[in-house]
């Protein structure tokens, strides 16, 4: 039985999972600065008051606990990790990683030094249609990928307030420049590419328009040239106003394509050519026609009482099994690293007339010369 302690009550969204998977895991610890939210943590969980804490360092020293889920607000992700990793906890984060690239070499070297598990809670990864596209890809239906997008639109500027105060996202995400929130659309997108690498990003913006003083641009746009020279394209965008999508993709491969929905009706759909209609990739069809290549756990429902469709079951239920196994899950710190280091330099190419930023390489046991940001 894997004992878990939660740090920020976002963290909420795994316990429906832990719940789900009786005699696996259990919570059986709880943090927040907050007492209000750590009420509702403790009567929704079932804790009792000796296993609720405000002071995280107390919760690492004082309680039963293998594992930590850290849901906290962005800034306090690599602290918090370290200190895990350190007092011999595996680490599930929420997104994104880090807020500088500094923090993203801590937090490799903190991970590689304890042996413990850190897994990259990028639960949109795990989304039962984005996993559905991946299987096709990895089944050839759209030939070879050479191009993908994603885009992250989502009006939060409510959000810069927190209880009526200026919140953390005031500054940490809509206060900095640059793509600072990638990984929903990239993970999704980077996982149709087996494992290229991210080598450079180009950010551009259109200014910025919104009256709340925000510092980030009104959207940026974010090109990410790939190892194999392929190209994907993301947007943030946390300040228009328009309806959300936070789940907009397209992929291209040489035989077709995938495309998200846009709204008013739209589904998700693909085009693409087959033995039998060569020129099948002029007509869209739904995705839901392949819903019989959906992962059997995905199939077999298991996770269908879980948030985002199912995918917070299941990025749970990896995490728990690398701590078993003592395997590096997929989403692992390599790949935490080089999808967060797009927002961190996204913010360096903006503010600098839209240069083109070289990626570090952020993979396991690469030179010092590797490890640089080239200006
Ligand atoms: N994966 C997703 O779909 C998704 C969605 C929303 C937010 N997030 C991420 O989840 C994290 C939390 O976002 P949120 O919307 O819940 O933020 P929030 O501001 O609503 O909540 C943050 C909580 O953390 C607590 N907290 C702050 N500092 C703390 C500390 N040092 N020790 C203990 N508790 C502390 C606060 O009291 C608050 O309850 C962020 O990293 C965000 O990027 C991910």
């Amino acid at each position: 039985m894997i004992k878990i302690g939660i740090v920020g009550v976002r963290g909420f969204s795994v316990v429906d999972a832990i719940s789900a998977m009786p005699g696996e895991a259990q919570i059986t610890a709880m943090c927040d600065l907050d007492q209000e939210g750590l009420d509702r943590a403790k009567e929704k969980i079932g804790l009792t008051d000796s296993q609720c804490y405000r002071i995280y360092e107390d919760m690492l020293e004082q309680a039963d606990i293998d594992a930590v889920v850290i849901s906290t607000p962005m800034q306090c992700h690599v602290p918090q990790a370290i200190l895990a990793l350190q007092a011999g906890k595996h680490v599930m984060c929420e997104v994104t990683a880090a807020v500088s690239m500094d923090e993203l070499w801590w937090l490799i070297e903190n991970v590689e030094k304890s042996g413990k598990i850190y897994m990259y809670a990028e639960n949109y990864c795990y989304m039962p249609e984005l996993q559905l596209v991946r299987q096709m890809v990895k089944q050839g239906y759209f030939g070879e990928i050479y191009y993908g997008e994603g885009e992250y639109i989502h009006d939060c500027t409510d959000l810069r307030l927190w209880k009526g105060k200026t919140g953390w996202r005031t500054y940490w995400q809509m206060g900095t420049r640059g793509s600072f929130y990638p990984t929903h659309s990239l993970g999704p997108v980077m996982q149709c590419f087996d494992d290229d690498r991210i080598v450079s990003v180009t950010s551009f913006g259109p200014g910025n328009h919104n009256p709340y003083g925000l510092r980030n641009d009104d959207l940026t746009q974010t090109l990410c040239q790939l190892e194999s020279g392929k190209l994907v394209k993301i947007r943030v965008d946390t300040i228009s106003p328009r309806p959300h999508n936070m789940t907009y993709y397209q992929i291209q491969g040489t035989k077709g394509c995938y495309e998200a929905p846009r709204g008013l009706g739209d589904v998700a759909k693909i085009a693409i050519a087959t033995d039998e209609d060569p020129t099948g990739f002029q007509n869209w069809r739904p995705l839901s026609d392949f819903n019989h290549l959906l992962p059997e756990r995905y199939r077999s429902g298991e996770g269908d009482n879980a948030g985002h469709g199912g995918g917070d079951y299941y990025i749970v239920a990896d995490f728990i099994e690398a701590i078993k196994t003592g395997v590096q899950p997929e989403l692992n710190v390599y790949k935490a690293a080089e999808w967060t280091s797009v927002a961190l330099l996204s913010q360096l190419s903006i503010t600098n007339q839209g240069k083109t930023m070289e990626v570090p390489n952020f993979r396991r046991d690469m030179p010092w010369e590797e490890k640089r940001i080239k200006l």
